[in-house]
């Protein structure tokens, strides 16, 4: 199948099923089941979607669900598709055009992510004010999708100021202490080495993480408004000594998830 076809096929077989939002949110590792909050909650597998590729990573269950949270109609992405799985950069933002193309005009970007900057801790929330991409792909290349948006797309405002400053806002409300700071995309799936840690913190990153930056770049040619929330996980390699492990990844991402959730729900509630 082309992949304009493939779009189009998995937009109407989503629509179908579950309709269409609002504002679309990627769950990241821990807010897996987020979509459990979800009102009416209708969903479908990634498997029942034509044209759609499979979620391989434990622990997500690949499906997107649509209802309503915090008086919006909310698509959530439950597994999201990562470069390192072996998935092409068209597979891994296919769910992004396919968001696009059901009219949906906002997006909420979240994952695990490695503190560089080493004013954080484990178990912080930072909301992406920018990112670097190390990862020398870029899922733009090709061919360019002229209905979705221009060939040479700007990515000064990637994710939105009004968002932004929404979800600043929200987390004073809240009294969470949102941090702020810049989030490098880096290939994995081996975590980084101390020396790229080092280099990317000279670089002005603040975060490091394996996903995100694809479906941002995708987003916002699509005309899309991003925000982009990270869950700092663990601090990046070599800024404390001792290893990094998948597990203490998870084990922080759920111990932040209220919070994380509360923060989402509320900017939803706000957002016009
Ligand atoms: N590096 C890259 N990706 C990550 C990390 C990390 O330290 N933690 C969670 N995702």
């Amino acid at each position: 199948m082309e992949y304009m076809e493939r779009i189009e096929k998995a937009a109407l077989a989503v629509k179908e099923a579950i309709g269409t939002a609002d504002v679309a949110v990627i769950l990241g590792s821990g807010l897996g089941d987020f979509g459990n909050e979800l009102e009416n909650a209708q969903e479908i597998a990634y498997s029942d979607i034509p044209g759609f590729p499979h979620a391989t990573v434990k622990g997500h269950a690949g499906k997107l669900i649509c209802g309503q949270l915090a008086g919006k109609q909310v698509m959530m992405m439950s597994g999201r598709f990562h470069s390192y799985e072996g998935h092409s950069m068209e597979d891994v933002t296919l769910p992004i055009r396919v968001m696009a193309r059901l009219g949906i005009k906002k997006l909420i970007v979240t994952n695990a992510a490695g503190g560089v900057n080493t004013d954080f801790s484990a178990g912080a929330l930072m909301l992406i004010t920018d990112f670097i991409n190390l990862s020398g792909k870029n899922p733009l290349v090709g061919e360019n999708l002229d209905a979705f948006g221009p060939r040479f797309p700007d990515m000064s405002n990637a994710y939105d100021k009004g968002l932004r400053a929404l979800a600043l806002e929200c987390a004073k409300e809240l009294k969470i202490d949102l941090k702020q700071g810049v989030y490098c995309w880096m290939s994995g799936p081996c975590y980084e080495t101390p020396a790229e840690i080092r280099m990317v913190r000279i670089l002005g990153a603040d975060a490091v993480g394996m996903s995100t930056v694809p479906e941002t770049i995708v987003a916002v040619h699509s005309g899309m408004q991003v925000l982009g929330v990270s869950c700092i996980t663990n601090m990046a390699a070599g800024v404390l000594d001792q290893p990094i492990n998948h597990e203490e990844v998870m084990e922080t991402g759920r111990r932040v998830r209220g919070d994380f959730a509360a923060l989402l729900t509320r900017v939803m509630e706000k957002m016009n």
